[in-house]
């Protein structure tokens, strides 16, 4: 099946791509110096060139905090942008996902956000992300609107690569812990919508890892499942000061039957951090293949300040 991804370069358009190529689809795929989305045009152009059966519309203004100060930029790619997608699918025949966000919610249910609940974002990202939730369902009656939450992946920065890089130098880190939600790999989100494809599973979808925790958690378990000794201090968000406001409690669970659901977020984390080791040693052989020099590219040559404690909350759009 021919399938287009815009967002390309981006954390989880990388493994959309992947994903689509381990199943043997026919992928074009699109970065933002070949496709800005924004561009109606341009989109228009490359979809009759393509030919697309599916778009993933992976690209995105995902900087929360900065979508604060710039809602006008946020909205023209999250919201507007968005529709000139669904409807360039919509010209071609094409289905069209549009990955969504925990965001669009205000975190003040107090259990998981199912699809049928309303709607009320409290930050400018949460707005855009709505907006193009809206666009993409008016400009394409074949819509999957994919709402996840927390994603982390081998092709951007994240929450637990922060957590690693900061473990090489320091043995405490204070992290949030009053914001709950379900941390996701972006390979398995990935592969959830690539098995999708296949389907006219369409409308609102929760796809996230199951079941929640906090920031706090997360990082003891970063540390945990990767035999680190690090003390993980707790923070609440009104000491971070950042700012954009981000809904307290945003775990996603689904009502639906007809979609599928990702293993626990401890089990997705796993996944990762053994994708992540395989990585690290396919670069480390090549690396002395090259060279010649066995070397050891794990070892940072700057021992930190270990006693030093940094506040963390977010890696990337968290
Ligand atoms: N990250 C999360 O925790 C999270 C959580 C929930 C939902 N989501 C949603 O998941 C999707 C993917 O997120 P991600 O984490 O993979 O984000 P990402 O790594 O920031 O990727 C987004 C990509 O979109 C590109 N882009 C930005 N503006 C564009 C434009 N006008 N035209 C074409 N490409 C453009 C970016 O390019 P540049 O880097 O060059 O700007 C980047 O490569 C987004 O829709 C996001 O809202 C993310």
């Amino acid at each position: 099946m021919k399938v287009l991804v815009t967002g390309a370069n981006g954390m989880l358009g990388r493994d959309v791509v992947a994903a689509a190529d381990a199943e043997h689809h026919e992928v074009a795929a699109f970065g933002r110096d070949e496709l800005d989305i924004t561009n109606a045009g341009s989109v228009k152009r490359a979809f009759e060139r393509e030919l697309p059966r599916v778009v993933v519309n992976c690209a995105a203004f995902t900087a929360v905090d900065d979508a604060q100060s710039n809602e006008i930029e946020a909205t023209r790619i999250n919201g507007e942008a968005a529709g000139i997608v669904a409807a360039a699918a919509a010209e071609v025949n094409a289905k069209v996902f549009y990955p969504s966000s925990d965001y669009v919610f205000d975190g003040l249910k107090g259990e998981p956000y199912v699809e049928s609940d309303a709607t009320n974002p409290v930050g400018a990202y949460g707005r855009s992300k709505l907006a193009g939730e809206i666009a993409t369902a008016e400009a394409n009656p074949r819509h999957a609107i994919v709402r996840t939450s927390w994603l982390y992946g081998l092709h951007g920065r994240n929450f637990v690569e922060t957590m690693l890089t900061l473990a090489q130098r320091q043995n405490e880190v204070l992290v949030v812990r009053d914001q709950i939600g379900c941390p996701t790999y972006t390979r398995q989100l990935a592969d959830a919508m690539v098995h999708l494809f296949d389907y006219e599973t369409l409308g609102v979808m929760h796809i996230a890892g199951a079941d929640h925790c906090a920031w706090y958690d997360f990082a003891i378990e970063i540390f945990r499942q990767s035999q680190l000794d690090v003390k993980v201090l707790s923070a609440t968000t009104d000491m971070l000061d950042r700012p954009a406001p981000r809904p307290p409690f945003s775990a996603l669970m689904t009502e639906r039957e007809d979609i599928p659901v990702l293993p626990r977020w401890d089990h997705g984390l796993h996944a990762y951090l053994v994708a992540r080791a395989e990585r690290t040693t396919a670069e480390h052989a090549a690396l002395v293949e090259e060279s010649g020099d066995p070397g050891n590219p794990g070892n940072a040559d700057d021992p930190g300040n270990p006693g030093e404690t940094i506040e963390v909350q977010e890696a990337n759009q968290l």
